[in-house]
This record gives structure tokens, sequence and C-alpha cells, in this order.
């Protein structure tokens, strides 16, 4: 049976521990828990059963495999230590049967998106990047439905404008939209891509450093790798779509306590097709999953075992293949409103 495998990581040290290990969690502080995690070695989750396409009716099998880092840890730490453990965990896969690997969350930011950790496994390894871009902009679009705006006469704002995923998604709404506010942390790279997408026939392109600056936008995409939430309640627009892309999230709690008018949506949620059994319940309600950890499905279940989206430059291109793949296959956008 054709398999893949997925790599997730604790997103918030003592809930997600207390997953796998609910006693221990309960006793530790999260002091604790974030500075034994860093020791920890990848572990077996779960087996994955029941994924089937739509199309051909073939069923796949996975594995989900941790790498016990927190974001901040993958961020904070030296990178040859994070891809390290990246490995360790490819190698279980590998051991498990996986014939492909995909990437989850951090473990797919850091360093060079995958492509140092491709090179040290036999199987090909992707990040998920392309079918995240495609379902978040479709999560976006329906959002954006959802509260009757249109896209042609919108104002965007894309925050982590100059990261892998921010970047393919301004180069995609780009001849969409109205107006396109791209929010980074560097001039000189948030340069770089307006000239990337100011050919794409959008009528205002505009930088900014700030991410109050959204407060002009009506619709929000925001893909940060922040350890901490970017997006406070004072900056967003009445009535405001915010996607966010971002594990850890960039919206802050305080969005939802205080402002109702605003739609938060979960960018990227799929519907997995077949009857799913993740056996790990890894935050999401049953049968759903993460767009990156669909598209290392799709691949499976084309039997494309292939290194399909690795370092940080996503093509567009990439990105409609892989949704037409992911749609043919069965794989659909959850209901968001
Ligand atoms: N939902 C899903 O299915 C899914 C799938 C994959 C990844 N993700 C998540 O998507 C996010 C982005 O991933 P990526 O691979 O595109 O990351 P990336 O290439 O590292 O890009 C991150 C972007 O965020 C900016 N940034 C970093 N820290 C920031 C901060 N403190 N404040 C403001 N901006 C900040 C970076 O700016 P600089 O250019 O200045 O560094 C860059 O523009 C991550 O949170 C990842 O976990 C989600």
């Amino acid at each position: 049976m054709s398999s893949f495998a997925f790599v997730i990581h604790p997103v918030d040290p003592k809930r997600d521990v207390a997953r796998k290990y609910p006693h221990l969690a309960r006793i530790l502080p999260a002091r604790l828990v974030h500075f034994l995690a860093r020791f920890w070695p990848p572990v077996c989750l779960s087996h994955v059963a029941g994924v089937r396409s739509e199309d051909t009716g073939k069923e796949i099998e996975g594995w989900l495999v941790a790498c016990p880092f927190t974001a901040r840890q993958a961020l904070e730490l030296p990178t040859r230590t994070v891809y390290n453990k990246i490995i360790a965990a490819g190698r279980l896969a590998q051991r498990l049967g996986a014939q492909i690997l995909g990437l989850g969350a951090f473990t797919s930011v850091v360093g060079d998106a995958g492509m140092t950790v491709a090179r040290h496994l036999d199987i090909p390894v992707t990040t998920g990047h392309s079918l995240t871009v495609a379902m978040a902009l479709e999560a976006l679009e329906e959002g954006a439905r959802c509260k009757g705006i249109r896209l042609e006469s919108s104002t965007v704002a894309v925050i982590g404008a100059t990261g892998s995923i921010g970047r393919a998604c301004a180069e995609l709404l780009a001849p969409a939209v109205d107006r396109l506010i791209l929010v980074g942390r560097s001039e000189s790279r948030l340069a770089q891509v307006r000239a990337q997408v100011e050919g794409a026939r959008t009528r205002q392109v505009r930088t900014s450093m700030q991410v109050e600056e959204v407060c002009e936008a009506d619709l929000v995409l925001s893909a940060t790798s922040a350890a901490d939430s970017v997006i406070q309640p004072e900056y967003l627009k009445h009535g405001a779509v915010v996607c966010d892309i971002a594990l850890p999230p960039d919206v802050s709690p305080r969005v939802k306590q205080e402002r109702s008018d605003v739609l938060i949506v979960a960018g990227g949620l799929v519907d997995v097709p077949g009857e799913v059994d993740f056996g790990f319940d890894f935050g999401l309600s049953s049968g759903k999953a993460y767009a990156c950890m669909a598209e290392t499905m799709v691949l499976a279940l084309d039997g494309r075992y292939e290194s399909y989206s690795l370092g940080k430059h996503i093509r567009v291109e990439q990105v409609h293949e892989i949704a037409r793949l992911a749609r043919k296959h069965g794989f659909r956008l959850s209901a968001i409103c």
C-alpha cells in the first residue's frame, strides 16, 4: 500500500504535549516541558488509515511523527541542531515504511525549508507549501464571499509577504485585487516582492514594515513565522476578514474576544476524502487536516513520490497543479462560514 509520513511538533508546549503524554504534561510546568522538549527524541504518534481517493478509490496509509521542538526552539536553537532532529524524525518515518515525508509547521520553515533535510533522507520530502497557498487563497475568497466583499474592489494586506507562503500568496492575489499592501520586516526584501507582483495589473501595491497599517485592508492574509501573535484587535478595519495561515497563529486571541465584526478564517484547513482515522488528536475535528498535510497525502495518492514543494520559492504553476490534483482526489476546503 502507498504510504506517507508527516512530521508535526508542539505549537503550544503544555497543551500539545498533553495530547501524547497527559500525565507528564499535568505534573510538569510549561517551562520544564519546553526545556525537556529539546532532548526528547522523535516519536511515532500514530498510524493513519482510511484516506481514499474519490477519483481512483486508491487507499493509502501513513504515520504522524513528532519532532519535539517548540516553535520558539526552532527559531532560537542553532539551525544545525534543529535540522538534526527533523532528519532523525525523517529517518524514523523511513523505518516505518513511508514513501514520502511531509514537514509540518516550523519543521518546514526553519533554514532552507526542507532542502537540507531532503538531502539526508532516502525518501522525497515536501513542505506542503504549494497546497497551503492554494487553500489559503480559497479560504480568503470564501471569507470575502461570506462578508459580501468583492475581491476585485478590495484592499488586501499580506503579512509576512517576504516569506515562502506570503510571497506566493501575494503573487497570486495581485492580479485579482484593487490594492495590495505587502507587510514585512525588511525594506529591501519587500521591494523585491513588490517588483515581482507589480507587473500583475494590480492598481496599487504598497509596502509597509508596520503591521498596524493593515487597518486599511478589507482582507488580510497572514503568514509570518513569528513565535507570538502579531495581529491585535485595534489594527483591523471594521468588518475585515483575516485568513491566518501561521502556526502558531498570528491573530491574537483578543481579536476573537473583542472584535465580533471581524471574520477569522483558519487558513488552509481541508476535508480529507475517505473515512480517515489519524489515530491522534492534533487539534482539528475529525476528518480535517492542514493543507500542508493534505499535500503529502495527495502526492502519495497520485503516486508522485517527488520532493514537490522544497525551498523558499514556491512557483505559481506548482500551486495550480497541486490544487488540481487535490480536487481530483476529493480534498475540499473545510466550511468556514
Ligand atoms: N496552515 C498550514 O497548513 C501551514 C503550512 C505550512 C506552514 N504554515 C505556517 O505558515 C507560516 C509561514 O511559513 P513560511 O514557510 O512562509 O515562513 P517563512 O518563509 O520563514 O516566512 C515568514 C515571514 O514572516 C515574517 N516574520 C517572521 N517573524 C516575524 C515577526 N516577528 N513579525 C512580523 N513578521 C515576521 C518573515 O519576515 P523576514 O523575511 O523579515 O524574515 C517572513 O516574511 C508559519 O507560521 C508556518 O508554521 C502553515
